[in-house]
């Protein structure tokens, strides 16, 4: 692969030519790895989404983008907007770094629709010419045209002297007539991650009130993307701890994203009583997730089907990742439910409906192949060892999830799935589960699979790149178990 010179890695869009975009376009079309009905870059690396918010009668959706390649360069933020959040309406490009308090990139933030306009607000990546690092806040504010004008002085300048240059990631909200936002950051003593509150009667002039008080504090040296919402009569606290080590199931990937739920917070004094760290998704390809909330009430939370330091097949065209279909969430008890959201079903097409007793055996649906589509499958009267599915299987490749009886837990393994990567970090997923009966509901776009247990109780998201003609779905039984499945071909219209 190329290796990117820094000087590569820091040009932004408007540094490049027409025609060099045009090559950059016409490899990454060439792609047979690209999605269908995810959003994903037109080219170069999408990370972290941003800004998600409704506004002026449609949600708005940016993403961490670097246009001219699959890696890490200066940020810009792409910008899409949907009525649906199904399809997505390309609005371009929305946030280009070119000021003194974002010269190395537009980072990661948040959207507030508030008096009939969309505030922006997000870190301001810089360094100097020891490549030393300072973050700013900034503050970016679209009007109902779509506009996007930049505020013209960063609107944090210089962070609390406790903290590391690791401070990123602001997240708005409104409460009590004040508005707040949470923002990760690292401590300078013992580096460890937390999360920073600021605090404003105008959004304009903030004042930083402190950190949340966590009995999670001392885990992982950096805490990025911090989200918070009230659901219920309790708070959730969402962030995306790095430094967390594997144990057991839990952190397998390189890093991780998950949840507290306790006290609704009071933003007096910030006291935060919760239960455990639970980890949003059990699969391979998950990271840094923002939520907003629908008209209707809903949150929707949207993930980074990816991960940071991790290279991925579709490098080599030019382009890398894509965001995860939005989620509603809910609370049951100490957990998040995460569903899928009920707009997605205006996909489905050709509905087929079959139902087998299996008994030791392995059956291939007939009269099916499919690279995007959505299944819902319920295992019935579960007996024996193991009960579970295989897609995406032709004559060498297949991804398997399956029901391990015997050690009583759901397994995503992608041993088989086509191109290896990120391998060092294992080819299984595992969560612990008992049960008689297993629903799933499962969406496969070309290079990826989504995987929602039981209405949401757990969630695995993997990229998984397997070659065109391997579209079979096999279901199978070490042991007995009715099944009933649906599958629907997926089509996004063109607009
Ligand atoms: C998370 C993250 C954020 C940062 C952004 C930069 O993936 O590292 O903390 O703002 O990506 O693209």
């Amino acid at each position: 692969m190329k290796e990117w010179t820094r000087e590569e890695r820091y040009r932004t869009i408007l540094e490049a030519s027409d025609e060099e975009m045009a090559v950059l376009k016409e490899k990454v079309d060439g792609c047979p790895y690209r999605q269908k009905f995810h959003i994903q870059p037109t080219t170069g690396l999408l990370n972290d989404p941003n800004g998600f918010a409704y506004f002026n009668g449609e949600y708005h959706l940016f993403y961490q983008w670097f246009p001219l390649g699959p890696v890490h360069g200066i940020k810009h933020w792409y910008h899409v907007s949907s009525k649906d959040l199904v399809h997505w309406n390309d609005c371009g490009v929305g946030i280009i770094p070119s000021e003194y308090f974002e010269s190395h990139g537009a980072f990661s933030g948040s959207g507030l629709a508030e008096n009939d306009k969309l505030y922006l607000f997000y870190t301001g990546n810089t360094r100097n010419d020891k490549w030393e690092r300072h973050p700013y806040q900034c503050l970016a504010i679209m009007d109902a045209e779509g506009k996007i004008t930049k505020h013209p002085k960063a609107i944090v300048e210089e962070l609390p002297e406790i903290y590391t240059d690791n401070f990123r990631d602001p997240k708005v909200f409104k409460e009590n007539d004040k508005y707040y936002f949470v923002i990760g950051a690292e401590r300078k003593e013992g580096n460890l991650g937390t999360i920073a509150v600021y605090e404003s009667g105008d959004l304009i002039n903030w004042n930083y009130k402190g950190e949340i008080k966590t009995s999670f504090f001392g885990n992982g040296f950096m805490w990025e993307c911090p989200d918070y919402i009230k659901i219920d009569d309790k708070g959730v606290l969402i962030f995306s701890p790095q430094g967390l080590e594997a144990n057991g199931d839990k952190y397998k990937n390189i890093f991780q994203s998950g949840y507290l739920i306790g006290n609704k917070i009071d933003f007096e004094n910030l006291e935060f009583n919760h239960g455990e760290f639970r980890e949003l998704d059990r699969g391979f390809d998950f990271y840094a997730p923002q939520t907003t909330k629908a008209p209707d009430g809903r949150y929707i939370l949207v993930g980074w089907m990816g991960l940071p330091e991790i290279a991925y097949p579709t490098d080599e065209n030019g382009w890398a990742h894509c965001l995860t279909i939005p989620r509603e969430l809910s609370l049951k008890g100490d957990k998040l439910l995460q569903k899928p959201v009920r707009e997605l079903a205006s996909l489905r097409k050709n509905e087929r409906v079959m139902s087998y007793a299996l008994n030791n055996e392995e059956t291939t649906i007939e009269d099916f192949k499919g690279n995007v589509y959505e299944l819902e499958c319920s295992f019935e009267n579960i007996a024996g060892k193991r009960v579970g599915l295989k897609l995406r299987q032709g004559i060498k490749e297949e991804t398997v999830f399956y029901y391990d009886l015997e050690e009583k837990k759901l397994v995503l393994d992608r041993s088989h799935s086509g191109k290896d990567f990120a391998v060092e970090y294992g080819r299984e997923r595992k969560c612990p589960y008992e049960g008689k009966n297993l629903k799933l509901q499962i969406f496969i776009d070309t290079s990826s699979i989504e995987v929602f247990v039981n209405d949401g109780e757990e969630v695995f998201t993997a990229r998984i790149f397997t070659a065109k003609d391997s579209s079979n779905i096999s279901i199978f039984a070490h042991g007995k178990t009715d099944v009933n499945l649906k599958i629907w071909d997926l089509y996004l219209d063109e607009k």
